[in-house]
């Protein structure tokens, strides 16, 4: 209690606008996490190392200040000494209002104010010699930047900064690039005139199963006499229409007088309800889908096609006539969040929505809850949200994270996802991973304990109690709210990690055990006679799920849990042991979702001192390793067709701590995924990937989305 209450003190005195304390130190590293924590005014005077020894607690001065520091809002290098500012260094810290830099750095790295956008003013000391990649994009408030010397400033640097006005250039002009001030203003506008915007081969992502550019005429925009939609492709005509206004010449009439048009039509002879074919020439645009989410997937291939090498938004005149034909591979592209971890404010979230779509994924994964805290409005749980809804810290952050969202919002998400063809899919967790329901009403939990939410990351070894009538009745009240909010047919029900040891608390319980015997569980060993418990629980929750919900199932593979319900989806996702949850699948006669770790878990660093430089001590998982998998993992024919689901990324959010970090750890590994899932392995091809990857990580960094920009070692 004496934990929380200053933990309380700490988010008050981070929200107030004077309280707070100063620190003037050498360095951070003999500093206590309560004292950086509430210290809005800090100088250090000592030496700052860019890089530390990697995935220990702790780390550098400036992952301290990013991530510890969370009340900052005045800093002051000037008597600090440093070879540069590292990438990332202060990456999307809202609070910051100042900064004063050390005096001969040479660098400012990549995104290292990416999204500061309360900073106002900033002088580049002379000694700068270059300026990375997006540093400062999306500084919203950054009104005046004063650069004392000449440094090479690269793209995005200063994108979308939409109040820089002053810029104050000494004795010679940096060189900028071109696209160094994209969303911000057209300061050097005869430099971004002489772009060359047309790249000649298409740069699509995922891969389309054929691609031809047809020997026929372009197709001139200003010519197209409006948009010719089936009735119950409404929703596809707006989106289609939003598009050509925004990067063609496109009007809705011709002023030549001409016939062409866009035309949107449904094709049930198509070999799948999400496959399409696109034709575009001199006569118009014709995208034909085998349902409106195809159609909707050959629009998301147009817009692709006009965007520029450069992923600048430049309008376009006209587009080379071109013949695609198109279908997934794998029926189910996933990205799961856990905004159970860091909240992810509801704005946020529904960003996300159309930026997967671009790239076809059609599903987003809701991780509700966990141990550190409850998301989700349950009416007839209200403690839930009323106690369990504020993460009071995560491990050396010591920065609350509060917030939940409310049935009305959750309505609102899944028809936001409807209109770009991606479900929502909720996810409740049992039995482990639930210290935040458990918290709220004790008797979920065997022997009734009180037990306080969880501050670190690692699993509890608190579980629901299956012999407690209320946790049964907790489960089915929480999926029926769940099941009127999201129409989607699937419900994950967690299923993981159960208790270090596994499903221990169970084995002194008496309610446990009194179940067990009135099952007729026969104790063989504690562990085995457990797991036939959850199977117990499992069973009960599944037949209510289906026979009284009409939902299918979702569980993540544990190799202890042998036997399951036919008809459910399991989600292999342990490093390694992909081939047992195939075969446990094949076995159980369920559909097999993959994302293991080992190609899937976009929470991981992309890179050795990439972010989360500081976390549990995750492994990296670099681009190349995601864009390897092969969702059929070396199965035959059959399997596919008939066991694998799709493919998931995910994104626990222990490390993630604000919602650009969310983009960042996503791009570019999920753009690898959305290949592995849709594109026909004949049709994959890495270094082609990464040619046709750049023009999206400068559009994305055009419109202000942070992604990772770490190089492989
Ligand atoms: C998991 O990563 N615990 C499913
Ligand atoms: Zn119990």
């Amino acid at each position: 209690m004496k934990k929380y209450f200053f933990l309380l003190l700490i988010y008050i005195s981070a929200l107030l606008p004077s309280s707070g304390q100063s620190l003037n130190v050498a360095n951070l590293h003999d500093v206590a996490l309560e004292e950086m924590a509430v210290a809005r005014d800090i100088k250090l005077t000592g030496k700052l190392e860019a890089h530390a020894p990697w995935s220990k607690r702790g780390g550098t001065d400036w992952r301290q200040l990013r991530d510890c520091c969370c009340a900052l809002r005045h800093l002051d290098l000037s008597q600090a000494t440093a070879e540069c500012v590292p990438a990332n260094a202060l990456h999307s810290r809202h609070h910051l209002q100042s900064i004063v830099l050390p005096q001969g750095i040479k660098e400012i790295g990549s995104q290292a104010f990416f999204s500061c956008d309360s900073i106002e003013e900033i002088i580049i000391p002379a000694s700068v010699e270059k300026i990375g990649q997006s540093a400062f994009n999306l500084c919203r408030r950054l009104r005046k930047v004063v650069f004392e010397g000449a440094p090479k400033v690269e793209d995005f640097a200063f994108a979308n900064c939409p109040l820089l006005q002053d810029i104050v250039v000494k004795d010679s002009r940096p060189k900028f690039s071109v696209l160094a001030f994209i969303g911000t203003r057209s300061i050097y506008e005869e430099d971004l005139m002489a772009l060359d915007t047309l790249s000649s081969s298409p740069n699509i992502i995922p891969q389309p199963a054929v691609v031809r550019r047809a020997n026929r005429l372009p197709l001139d925009w200003a010519d197209l006499n409006g948009i010719k939609a089936d009735k119950a492709l409404s929703n596809e005509k707006r989106i289609l229409e939003a598009i050509l206004r925004e990067s063609t010449e496109y009007s809705g009439h011709s002023l030549a007088g001409t016939k062409g048009v866009a035309s949107l039509s449904i094709d049930p002879s198509l070999s799948d309800p999400e496959a399409y074919v696109l034709d575009a020439d001199m006569a118009g645009l014709n995208i034909r889908g085998g349902s409106a989410a195809g159609v909707y997937w050959g629009i998301m291939t147009l817009r692709q096609l006009l965007l520029d090498s450069n992923g600048s938004s430049t309008r376009r005149y006209t587009l080379a006539a071109i013949h695609i034909e198109d279908q997934p591979r794998t029926h189910i592209r996933e990205i799961m969040v856990d905004p159970a971890r860091t909240f992810i404010p509801f704005d946020d979230l529904k960003a996300l929505v159309p930026l997967l779509a671009q790239y076809k994924f059609n599903a987003l994964h809701l991780h509700l809850s966990d141990d550190q805290a409850w998301r989700m409005e349950v009416k007839k749980y209200p403690l839930l949200t009323e106690v369990s809804s504020v993460r009071p810290a995560m491990d050396d952050m010591l920065t609350p994270s509060p917030g939940y969202y409310t049935q009305k919002q959750m309505k609102e998400l899944v028809a936001w996802g409807e209109q770009h063809h991606v479900m929502i899919i909720p996810e409740l967790e049992m039995p482990g991973h639930e210290v935040a329901a458990v918290h709220a009403y004790p008797q979920l939990t065997c022997g009734g304990k009180e037990t306080p939410l969880r501050t670190i990351c690692g699993v509890s070894n608190e579980l629901l109690c299956p012999g407690s009538a209320f946790t049964l009745q907790f489960l089915k009240d929480v999926l029926k709210e769940y099941a009127d909010v999201f129409p989607c047919p699937y419900v994950h029900l967690g299923g993981d990690e159960a208790g270090q040891p596994p499903l221990g608390s169970w084995t002194e319980c008496p309610d446990c055990q009194a179940l067990k015997t009135r099952l007729g569980i026969s104790p063989v060993n504690n562990r085995a006679d457990n797991w036939r418990l959850q199977k117990y629980l499992f069973d009960e929750v599944i037949t209510y799920l289906r026979d009284d919900l009409g939902k299918t199932p979702m569980y993540w593979y544990e190799p202890d849990f042998k036997e399951i319900q036919p008809g459910s989806v399991t989600f292999a996702w342990r490093g390694g042991q992909t081939d047992a949850a195939i075969d446990s699948a094949l076995k159980n006669k369920v559909k097999v979702m993959l994302c293991p770790g080992d190609h899937c878990y976009f929470d991981y660093p992309m890179a050795p001192g990439d972010m989360p430089e500081v976390n549990w001590g995750m492994p990296t998982l670099s681009l190349k390793k995601t864009y390897a998998l092969d969702p059929a993992f070396g199965r035959d024919a059959q399997f596919e067709k008939e066991t694998l689901f799709g493919v998931a990324g995910t994104l626990w959010s222990e490390s993630i701590n604000t919602p650009e970090r969310i983009t960042y750890q996503l791009f570019p590994r999920g753009l690898a995924l959305a290949e592995a899932g849709w594109s026909p392995a004949d049709r994959r091809n890495y270094d082609d990937f990464l040619r046709r990857l750049r023009p999206h990580l400068n559009d994305l960094q055009r419109r202000g989305i942070s992604v990772s920009l770490a190089e492989e070692k």
